[in-house]
Formats: structure tokens, C-alpha cells, sequence
């Protein structure tokens, strides 16, 4: 089996490096009906919205073999577990919280600790409650202030118990795929409404941000944000152009609020009525000090101009990918690394929360020889020390994802695994990528 390694004197092999594995409530917890529908229940049920027509209805089960599943988080040999709550499993239709809906929660994040696994809690990985979605979802104001009563309300119960809490995961998914392009729940469309869906759901960070100070002092505090290095199909002025202008509608948009309280100068190019509606005061709110910056990092994207001085993404020739069709190109990771630490002197402290690639596996013989995603996943972790060794101050990474699971608007057709379920039986096994990882994980001097 091909070994996934790292230069001995690597910061990523020192004890206090966090190593841990990544999953998201929708994707995995299948009992809907102990909880309120959310839109990407709505949204499933859209003819053609989903590749396999499937939804999350049983996804991996995981709210009932939650126990096995903590035995084979802690048999991979990580520190930490990355899960997300869903909003409607534990509030209550008239803003009260629902206690047996968050005790699921209390009591798997016990059993991690008893296990001495470090967890770090999402509050909003996508799945809205639907009943926001009628009153307008994330294109109402409101609904910022709806999130931070949710959040106040578990953070209270909770506490310091998790390590570190995200408000937001990916806010381009929920506001751009979700609300501008459509390919998400809730399936809107227009460039007004994916500019106010994301500035409400940054509005909603900076007011959550707020009471994760008042009630979880001493968690690590913070976002997740997904990035995808930008570069130019070539050397022309243009598409140089181009790619400086995807950066920063696609990436910069919403680390640059959050880091410096305004949006990027690309908000110029849009008309009036595209741009989103501001209120006094939202940019600071938005601006809270952070105590790191979550990274979601898969792959690069390469850009031209348009004829009308906007951008479009192109596919390189001949180059490796994986089974979404996403380039395989680590270098873009050092090189967004670097980046962001050169142009934002007051980045924080990084986590890298996702990285991982859906490969097309086959279990034979109770085993999955997954040898590209080992190769994935070396390429990306040593892209990863090549940024440290340049400066950058990156304290851990998760792999996406500890099992297979529903891929949103792909269903369950694409795997990102470190383990493979077999969505007959439930049964999960560890792929060589997966046994890779642990074997990295036991490497280091403070294996637990
Ligand atoms: C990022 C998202 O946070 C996660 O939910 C998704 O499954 C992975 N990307 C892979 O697409």
C-alpha cells in the first residue's frame, strides 16, 4: 500500500498539530423525521435538482449508529472530529430550543471527549430550516438574527465542552450556489439575490460571532471559508485581468469583509441593483476579530475574459482529476497559502477544515484500493508544509470526509470517503486511504 509521508522535521508532525476527519449533519444523519424540514429536504424533492434523485432521508444513519461511529473515528488514530449541527434538529418552530433534538449532540460530543478527541462544532453547514426559507430564507435580514438566537441558545448548552466553534461553512455555497446560480438549495437565481444572501449570511456570522464571545470564552472561535486558487488561461492583460476579478468575486468576497470590513473593489464593477443592501454598522459586526480562519481547499480554477470584461472558468487539457471532475494540482494550494498571508497581514491563525477528493472506488474483497486519493492527499498535506515552511501558520487539518455521504446536488453517486459505506447494509469499511491516514496519524511522537 503507497504511504502518505512528510518531511521528518515537518511542523504537520509536531504534537500539537491537530489532525481529524470532517462530515456535516445533512450528509450524514439520515432521521428526518425527528426533525423540522430544511430546504435541502424542499430542494430534493425538485424533478432533476439532484444527479441520482436521491435525498437525505437515510444518508449514512448516523444519527443511530452514532456510537459505532465514534469507535471508528477514534480507530483512525485522529485528535479531532469536525460535525455540524443541524439547525432544525435542535430548535423548536417558535425559536426555543429543542432539548432532546441537542442532546444527540451533548451526548456525542461526550463520547468523543471521553475518547480525548478534540471536537469542532459547524452551526450552519447549509441545512436552513424551511420555515425561514418561507419567510424569505437568507435573503431576509431577519434571518441573521434568527441564527444568532440559535446559536445563543445551543452555545449556552455547550459551552466549553468544544474545542472550537464555525458559524458559517462555505458561505459561497449557501449564497452563491444557493441563491445566484441556483445548482443549490434553495435554487435561486440573480446576482442581487446571491450578493444579499451572503451579506446576510455574513451579517449572520459577525452577530454569532458576538455570543460565541459572551458564552464560549475559551473555544477557538471562527468561519470556514472554501477557496479555489485563481490563475490565467495565459499572460495577456485580459485574462491576467479576468483572474484577478474571479479572486476576487469568487474567493476574496468574503474573507474581505470579514478581515477588513468592506467588500472587494470588484463590488465597483457591479450596477447598483446588484450590489447588496448595507446597513449601518452591519460591516463592523461583520468584522469581528477572529480566532482562526477555517480553509476548505480541493482545487484551482483557471479563468479567461469574457467580451464583456467579466470572467469564465476554463478547463485545462490533459491534466489529472478527480471523479467530480476537479483538477488535481497541490502547487495551487502552497500558492494560495502564500497568498493570502502576503495580502492580508492580519490573516489568522489557519485550519485547514476540508480537503479530500471523491474518487471512483470499488470495494473488492472487503477492501477499497484507493491509491489516487492516497496520492491526493499526500500531494495536498506536503503543499501544505511547503506553505509553513514559506511562513504561513497553519495549526491542523481535517480530511473531507470521514465516510461516504450524500455530495449535495450529486447525491450519493460521488464518494469522499475515508471510509466506504455500503448504502445497502450500512456497513463501513476503512479504505487504504483511510488506513494511510491512521498510519500517518501514529506516526507522530504524541499518538494517542
Ligand atoms: C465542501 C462542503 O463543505 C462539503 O459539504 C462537500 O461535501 C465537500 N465540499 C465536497 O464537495
Amino acid at each position: 500500500m503507497q504511504k502518505i509521508s512528510l518531511p521528518p522535521a515537518s511542523r504537520m508532525l509536531q504534537p500539537d498539530f491537530i489532525y481529524g476527519v470532517a462530515t456535516s449533519s445533512f450528509q450524514i444523519e439520515g432521521a428526518k423525521d425527528s426533525r423540522l424540514p430544511c430546504i435541502w429536504d424542499t430542494f430534493c424533492q425538485q424533478p432533476g435538482a439532484i444527479a441520482d434523485n436521491s435525498n437525505g432521508d437515510i444518508a449514512c444513519e448516523h444519527v443511530a449508529r452514532w456510537q459505532q461511529d465514534v469507535e471508528l473515528i477514534a480507530s483512525l488514530g485522529v485528535d479531532a472530529y469536525r460535525l455540524s449541527i443541524a439547525w432544525p434538529r435542535v430548535m423548536h418552530q417558535d425559536g426555543s430550543l429543542n432539548e432532546d433534538g441537542l442532546n444527540f449532540y451533548v451526548q456525542l460530543i461526550d463520547a468523543l471527549t471521553v475518547k480525548g478527541i478534540k471536537v469542532f462544532v459547524t452551526f450552519y453547514h447549509w441545512d436552513l430550516p424551511q420555515y425561514l426559507e418561507d419567510q424569505g430564507g437568507w435573503l431576509n435580514r431577519q434571518t441573521a438574527f434568527a441564527f444568532r438566537d440559535y446559536v445563543e441558545a445551543v452555545a449556552k448548552v455547550l459551552g466549553d465542552k468544544v474545542y472550537s466553534y464555525a458559524t458559517l461553512n462555505e458561505p459561497f455555497c449557501s449564497g452563491y450556489l444557493g441563491y445566484e446560480i441556483g445548482v443549490h438549495a434553495p435554487g435561486l437565481t440573480g446576482r442581487k439575490n446571491g450578493r444579499q444572501a451572503i451579506h446576510n449570511l455574513l451579517l449572520a456570522h459577525g452577530l454569532a460571532m458576538q455570543v460565541l464571545r459572551e458564552h464560549c470564552p475559551s473555544s477557538q472561535n471562527g468561519v470556514v471559508l472554501n477557496f479555489s486558487t485563481s490563475y490565467p488561461l495565459d499572460d495577456s492583460p485580459e485574462n491576467q485581468r479576468a483572474a484577478r476579478i474571479a479572486d476576487e468575486y469568487m474567493n476574496w468576497w468574503y474573507l474581505h469583509p470579514l478581515l477588513n470590513g468592506c467588500y472587494p473593489p470588484v463590488m465597483d464593477l457591479l450596477a447598483e441593483d446588484e450590489r447588496p443592501d448595507i446597513e449601518d454598522g452591519d460591516m463592523q459586526i461583520i468584522a469581528a476579530s477572529l480566532d482562526y480562519l477555517g480553509i476548505n481547499f480541493y482545487t484551482r480554477h483557471v479563468f479567461k475574459a469574457t467580451d464583456d470584461g467579466w470572467f469564465e472558468q476554463v478547463m485545462p487539457e490533459n491534466v489529472p482529476l478527480t471523479d467530480m471532475g476537479w483538477e488535481i494540482y497541490p502547487q495551487s494550494f502552497t500558492d494560495l497559502l502564500v497568498q493570502l498571508q502576503r495580502e492580508y497581514p492580519n490573516l489568522p491563525p489557519i485550519y485547514i477544515t476540508e480537503n479530500g477528493a471523491a474518487m471512483p472506488d470499488k470495494l473488492v474483497d472487503g477492501m477499497v484500493n484507493d491509491e489516487d486519493r492516497i496520492g491526493y492527499f499526500h500531494g495536498h498535506l506536503n503543499a501544505i508544509h511547503a506553505a509553513i515552511e514559506q511562513g504561513v501558520r497553519v495549526d491542523g487539518y481535517f480530511a473531507w470526509s470521514l465516510m461516504d455521504n450524500f455530495e449535495w446536488a450529486l447525491g450519493y453517486e460521488k464518494r469522499f470517503g475515508i471510509v466506504y459505506v455500503d448504502y445497502q447494509t450500512q456497513q463501513r469499511t476503512i479504505k487504504n486511504s483511510g488506513l494511510a491516514l491512521r498510519d500517518l496519524f501514529n506516526s507522530r511522537a504524541n499518538a494517542r
